[in-house]
């Protein structure tokens, strides 16, 4: 039925009905959207009939590619099977307990049970309120405060939201809530002092941390959470030695260290997790997105062993553990992630996002040698960020509000790719499917260079 409709009439419904996420409604009105209609592989095309590589995978998602048969065929006979069923109140399903036994025997370190929710935001949300819980069981209720850092990503719900550390995305809803606080943002290309090194700077990112803990009281700071690399904020890779030395510090003051998989988790940096890549220890995890390579909704959030030892005491006090949604354990979600799970294995996609990473990797550093406006790249494995740069010499950065990188990703779609503007710091991100092989690089970077080239001439 909605394939029958004409693209213009399309249009004109989503202009009239949607409220979209993250878009200007000014322009939603004036441009109106872009319909995307079919996917296969790398690639997508629109209702209007363009072709387009998907370089940043969705929303750093499409982990396994688009139109993969097996996961429509599992989706389809897990919901035949058993189309929904609750885990409220003790009950379950065959699908999420494999799963759950899947997941537990590949995360890294002590993390071991797993709840399940539809999203990155609820995954967040429900760490932040464990986090809370765990210490006050523990006779420590004021040790709830929860330290994000500039330029996160955590989601946009109230709480993830107030963790994410972009002002975008606080000034109209008055945000952070009380009790979240931001330390710097680790970019030491951005914030390095002169003369000084890698590790000096994680040091002294670290020291800045244990000061922010100190003054606010080590016994009101519950939890410190931290994406591998940095997504939306800019593709942020730590600088060497970083998560060491902030570990360091969180011990000593007794703080949990939140991993936010969402982005980096099953395989995206070429090991399964971002925290085998860094030597992050988590005490608790959230993951989504690559999960089920976003075929349906679903995340899963981790706690160790010790965590949920103190929460099991809590039933004493409490009876239920009152937290939980309708959609908790979905047994369609549950088989898909295993079909997903399945396919990364089989076809080796971590293996792959390593080799094809470093190539990718090696490309876009030679176009940073060769264009005046780049002045690095980041990231590691298929998680790539190009800083765009004003002046390479003088370090001079591009005011925010020149939209430069949007007008890039736009020259790029006309030319048939997608790559994400992230304006707060004037860098594109890419991310493509895992799938992705050298040639689809080349073919890539081809594009990416002619539309970099339309608005800032090499
Ligand atoms: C690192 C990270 N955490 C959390 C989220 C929030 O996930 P969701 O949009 O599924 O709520 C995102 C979304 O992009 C993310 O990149």
């Amino acid at each position: 039925m909605i394939h029958s409709r004409s693209t213009e009439t399309l249009k004109e419904l989503d202009k009239n009905h949607l409220l979209h996420p993250a878009t200007s409604i000014a322009q939603q009105q004036s441009d109106g959207p872009r319909i995307i209609g079919s996917g296969k592989g790398i690639r997508l095309r629109d209702t209007d009939g363009h072709e387009l590589i998907d370089a940043i995978a969705g929303l750093w998602c499409v982990n396994v590619g688009y139109g993969r048969e097996e996961l429509a065929d599992s989706m389809a006979d897990a919901a035949r099977t058993l189309g929904y069923y609750h885990s409220f109140s003790g009950m379950s399903n065959p699908p999420q307990i494999e799963l759950a036994a899947a997941l537990s025997a590949m995360a890294p370190g002590k993390l071991s049970r797993v709840f399940f929710g539809s999203s990155g935001s609820d995954a967040n949300d429900t760490l932040m309120k464990i986090a809370w819980h765990y210490f006050a069981l523990k006779g420590q209720p004021q040790k709830r405060k929860i330290i994000s850092r500039m330029n996160a990503y955590h989601g946009t719900s109230i709480s993830t939201a107030s963790l994410t550390g972009l002002p975008a995305f606080h000034k109209a809803f008055h945000l952070p809530i009380d009790g979240v606080l931001h330390t710097d943002c680790p970019h030491f290309y951005r914030y390095g002092e002169p003369g000084e090194g890698e590790r000096d700077y994680a040091k002294r990112m670290a020291a800045k941390l244990e000061a922010m803990i100190l003054a606010e009281g080590p016994e009101t700071v519950a939890g410190f959470i931290a994406e591998p690399i940095m997504g939306a904020g800019g593709v942020i890779a730590p600088p060497h030695g970083y998560f060491q030395e902030i570990q360091a510090v969180l011990k000593r003051h007794n703080v949990l260290m939140i991993a936010d998989e969402v982005i980096c988790g099953y395989g995206r940096l070429g090991e399964a997790f971002g925290s085998d890549v860094f030597g992050i220890e988590p005490d608790l995890m959230a993951t989504a997105k690559g999960l089920t390579s976003d075929y349906f909704p679903l995340s899963a959030a981790f706690i160790t062993d010790e965590i949920w030892d103190v929460l099991k005491q809590g039933s004493e006090t409490y009876g239920s553990f009152y937290h939980g949604y309708t959609y908790s354990g979905h047994p369609v979600g549950a088989a898909t992630a295993l079909a997903n799970l399945d396919i990364i294995s089989r076809e080796r996609l971590i293996e792959n996002a390593a080799k094809v990473g470093a190539y990718l990797h090696q490309e876009l550093q030679k176009l940073c040698e060769a264009h005046p406006n780049i002045g690095e790249v980041r990231g590691r494995g298929l998680l790539a960020g190009v800083q765009l740069i004003a002046d390479k010499e003088k370090k001079t950065f591009f005011d925010p509000a020149c939209k430069i990188p949007a007008r890039i990703a736009e020259a790029c779609y006309r030319k048939g790719l997608i790559v994400r503007p992230l304006p707060s710091v004037t860098t594109l991100a890419f991310s493509p499917p895992l799938i992705v092989t050298e040639a689809d690089i080349d073919e890539i970077l081809g594009r990416f260079e002619a539309g970099l080239n339309e608005i800032l001439p090499s």
